[in-house]
């Protein structure tokens, strides 16, 4: 390939940028990797193995004049400044027309800003989540790619050959203007954020709650992704729960610390949502609980000052109509914590004018991706029905469903509450559904207080107009 131009340059050889240039060249695209460790742009063309179209080089310069003209070129770099370096350190060298993609988790403002400097200069720039970590990265991740539409069609062949597959369609699509790709990826971190919650509190119940041993947790799960529950997230939880740790013999996961740490995406994502108002407690209980977490020694002392007795002593006795109860309970928060994202999709693609389509979003949420399950086929269908579906709640077979199971997750909510278990997420997931399929809502009384302590006005339900009243 020495004097063939590439057709694909990846920035940054790290774990994401190495795996996603290999599986560039699996799939015949002639891709060259710029990094400035010697090592790592020296092991891609090993790791490749003979053959294959692919080059590492330290060299920016050599690096832009191998590439197709316009040229593609995709930073996996970390998010935020970084970023902002390469682009500087790459733009002398670009061309009017040429692309850049940033393939990292970047906060969306920061793409919007970096699609405006760079048009100025006739530079076409994308923010493109990735999902799937290493393996999706290396074998098929799940792609969002937001930019100049017609800037696309350079990207979109090399995009659809290593983008993962369901029924033969590529989990890749152009999803719409500026940073649309990133704010997708950034409310799918934050659903993934809440459904990873939904699994530990679940654990949590039976392990802490109700005494299951490791092997029958890990049935549980194994079990759960034969049925409708389907997912990654659910399958790599089973093979977890499995893991058994070498130095003590215990399982592993019970010899991890229970500090959660996270790198901020699903904290984005509850933060705008209350910019936009759109209400996603689900989410936003995932992200207080890994903070939470940290409280280790305070918890520890609250442990001993407040005791909880009733853990430990499992009553239930019927374990197997439990758990046909929790996979039910399970199946409307999962289910309740997707609407929640996707309706916040839906209010940002206004907002921002994204021109979104959810029946796209659905799509290629479909494989490669962490929150991949098999549920997402059913939200396809629910918005390739009705692609203004304002909530997927309000889709008659989803609705039915959800209404079919509401007995379980809340049998399932007082068990904890009588075992004085936190199962925010669960309770979240409930009082979104019941608060949205409320045709009235407390609020009226919210409205008079705020007019008896500040005369903020309120309206009436039978006369137009503002009103105000001395209420004492
Ligand atoms: C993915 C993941 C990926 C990453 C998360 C982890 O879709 O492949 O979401 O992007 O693992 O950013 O996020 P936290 O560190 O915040 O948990």
């Amino acid at each position: 390939m020495n004097n063939t131009l590439y057709e694909f340059g990846m920035v940054g050889l790290g774990v994401m940028g190495r795996n996603l240039a290999l599986n560039m060249a699996d799939h015949g695209v002639a891709v060259i990797g710029l990094d400035l460790d010697p090592e790592k742009a020296g092991a891609l063309e090993t790791e490749a193995g003979a053959g294959k179209p692919v080059r590492g080089t330290t060299s920016a310069e050599e690096f832009v004049k191998s590439i197709r003209r316009p040229r593609a070129l995709m930073l996996l770099v970390p998010a935020g400044k970084p970023v902002d370096m390469v682009i500087a350190s790459l733009l002398p060298l670009l061309e009017p027309g040429d692309i850049i993609v940033d393939g990292g988790n970047s906060y969306f403002p920061d793409t919007d800003r970096r699609v405006t400097e760079l048009a100025e200069k006739g530079i076409h720039f994308f923010g493109m989540g990735i999902s799937g970590g290493e393996k999706g990265a290396r074998f098929g991740p799940s792609m969002m790619p937001g930019g100049n539409r017609e800037a696309y069609e350079r990207l979109r062949p090399t995009f659809e050959a290593v983008a993962a597959k369901v029924n033969g369609e590529p989990c890749v699509t152009y999803l719409g203007n500026g940073s649309a790709g990133n704010y997708v990826k950034m409310v799918h971190n934050g659903i993934e954020y809440g459904i990873m919650q939904l699994i530990a509190e679940t654990y949590d119940l039976l392990k802490r709650g109700l005494n299951f041993s490791d092997e029958e947790l890990q049935a549980v799960f194994e079990q759960w992704n034969q049925t409708e529950l389907q997912s990654f997230l659910i399958e790599i939880t089973g093979e977890i729960l499995k893991k058994e740790d070498e130095v003590t013999g215990k399982r592993l996961v019970s010899v991890i610390s229970d500090r959660a740490r996270s790198k901020g995406t699903g904290k984005w994502t509850s933060q705008n949502a209350m910019d936009l108002q759109a209400p996603v407690p689900s989410i936003d209980m995932a992200v207080l609980m890994r903070d939470m977490s940290k409280y280790k020694e305070e918890r520890v002392e609250a442990a001993k000052l407040l005791p909880n007795h009733t853990l430990g002593a499992s009553t239930v006795a019927q374990r197997d109509e439990l758990v046909n109860h929790l996979r039910n309970a399970f199946y409307f928060a999962m289910v309740s914590t997707y609407a929640q994202g996707m309706a916040q999709l839906r209010l940002a693609s206004e907002a921002y004018n994204y021109g979104l389509q959810l029946q796209e979003v659905a799509k290629i949420w479909r494989g490669g991706c962490i929150i991949r399950a098999v549920c997402l086929e059913d939200f396809r269908q629910a918005y390739d029905k009705n692609p203004e579906l304002p909530n997927l709640l309000l889709d008659p077979k989803i609705g039915k469903d959800l209404l079919d199971r509401q007995q379980d997750i809340r049998s399932i909510l007082k068990l904890a509450i009588d075992k004085g278990m936190p199962m925010p997420a669960f309770m979240a997931s409930l009082s979104y559904f019941d608060a949205y399929r409320s045709e009235t809502l407390p609020t009226n009384l919210i409205q008079a207080q705020r007019d008896y302590f500040g005369a903020h006005t309120y309206e009436r339900i039978d006369q137009e107009g503002l009103f105000h009243t001395q209420w004492s």
